[in-house]
């Protein structure tokens, strides 16, 4: 997409000594092939992990180790660098953040390049630190961690899993898309504003069954469902989804349920709807259900012509919503306002969020959507077509003023 969030941005990518350096290569490819200009500030030690020849081959600019760094192409000194790379920048990643250099920059320290150049930052800085368990875990990291947040910096918190050393546990560097997401979402002007909300989204289609090998589903591919629950993720929510078959990945600390059946759907919504404040219902849950399913394979010589059909039960317009927000979607092709807005009614809904289907880029199967969201009072907000990340803040975004309301 050429209005591409990143693209025309200015990015500056720290790097400190962890095996995890390794990956930026990738990071660094990423943010260019969507637009960004990177330049790439490490510590001596990130050196140990990664060459700078690399780093500069694949940003186009020279890497500053050295704090008082020369062009390597004249000579020259850079005297004010540091000042410079900081008014320049849109945004700085440290990916990863070791804990030595997370203890420095929560303690104002400037003893290197990089540090340095994060006391003269004037744009948001992601950190995403890494380490192994004990590290990571210890008690002065936690802290220093914390008090990084809580001075205004985003941090993506490491993951659980099978580290470098062979242990198992917190510290794990996330997937490069992650931090990718995290980077799209604060240059999108959003933060953890949804920190302490529990949020319930269901994704993808339903299979109904006709017999073992064949099922009545729909083309949904769950995109729209899982881009809102990363995006409430990286917000700062706590995250369950309930999927119906789809290919989609997740990001691990979100709690994913998987489904078949509206049947199945319908029992996990119930259940899990008790423990969450927020239920967002983007699934595209089958209407119909063959009346009876065969336990053998229907075979040619059995002459079907035709399958009966009773109705799934409606799980938005059953569920008891007492101190719920309540999100429904609408995907329509015809008198589609009339149409989201009657649903937003007969299901006793906050808000429904419509679908068009008649943009080519909306819809099934694609990574773009045009929506139109409808409050309960009827006040409609259209947007344009944005990738399903955005279009999954936008979402967000207007959960928030309900809640605020
Ligand atoms: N939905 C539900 N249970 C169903 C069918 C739909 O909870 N058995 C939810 C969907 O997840 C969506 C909303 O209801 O959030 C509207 O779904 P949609 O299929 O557009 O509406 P229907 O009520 O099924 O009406 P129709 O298919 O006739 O347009």
């Amino acid at each position: 997409m050429s209005d591409d969030i990143f693209s025309g941005k200015k990015i500056i990518l720290g790097i400190t000594g962890c095996i995890a350096a390794y990956k930026i290569t990738f990071l660094i490819r990423e943010l260019i092939k969507r637009g960004a200009e990177v330049k790439v500030v490490m510590t001596p030690s990130a050196a140990e992990f990664i060459t700078p020849l690399t780093l500069s081959t694949l940003s186009k600019h020279e890497v500053i180790i050295n704090a008082f760094p020369k062009s390597q192409k004249d000579g020259t000194d850079f005297s004010t660098w540091h000042i410079d790379y900081a008014v320049w920048a849109d945004l700085m990643i440290i990916a990863p953040c070791t804990v030595n250099t997370a203890a420095k920059i929560a303690h104002g320290f400037a003893d290197n390049a990089l540090t340095t150049l994060v006391s003269a930052l004037r744009c948001p800085l992601l950190i995403s630190p890494a380490a192994d368990v004990d590290m990571y875990e210890n008690k002065i990291t936690q802290q220093n961690i914390k008090k990084l947040e809580e001075n205004g910096y985003y941090i993506l918190q490491a993951e659980e899993g099978e580290l470098a050393s062979g242990l198992s546990g917190r510290g794990r560097f996330p997937e490069i898309e992650k931090i990718i997401d995290a980077a799209e979402l604060i240059l999108s002007g959003y933060n953890k504003d949804l920190k302490t909300k529990k949020i319930l989204v269901t994704a993808g289609p339903t299979y109904e069954d006709i017999d073992p090998v064949r099922f009545i589903g729909n083309r949904s591919s769950g995109k729209m469902g899982f881009e809102i629950a990363k995006a409430a993720f990286l917000r700062g929510a706590n995250v369950t989804v309930i999927s119906g078959p789809v290919k989609e990945k997740i990001y691990p600390e979100i709690k994913l349920i998987k489904i078949r059946s509206a049947a199945e759907m319908k029992k996990a919504v119930e259940m899990q709807l008790k423990e969450n404040d927020i239920l967002i219902m983007s699934a595209a849950v089958a209407d119909y259900m063959p009346s009876t399913i065969s336990t053998k394979k229907i075979k040619k010589e059995d002459k079907l012509t035709s399958i009966k059909l009773k109705e799934t039960s409606d799980i938005l317009a059953s569920l008891e919503k007492k101190d719920k927000i309540v999100v429904g979607f609408a995907l329509e092709t015809d008198n589609e306002i009339k149409n989201a807005s009657k649903k937003l009614v007969a299901k006793n809904l906050d808000m429904i969020v419509l679908n068009s289907l008649k943009d080519k880029k909306s819809g099934f199967e694609v990574d773009t959507n045009k929506i139109t969201i409808i409050n309960k009072i009827g006040k409609q907000t259209r947007f344009p077509l944005l990738s399903k990340f955005q279009a999954a803040n936008k979402i967000l975004s207007e959960i928030v003023k309900i809640k605020n309301q």
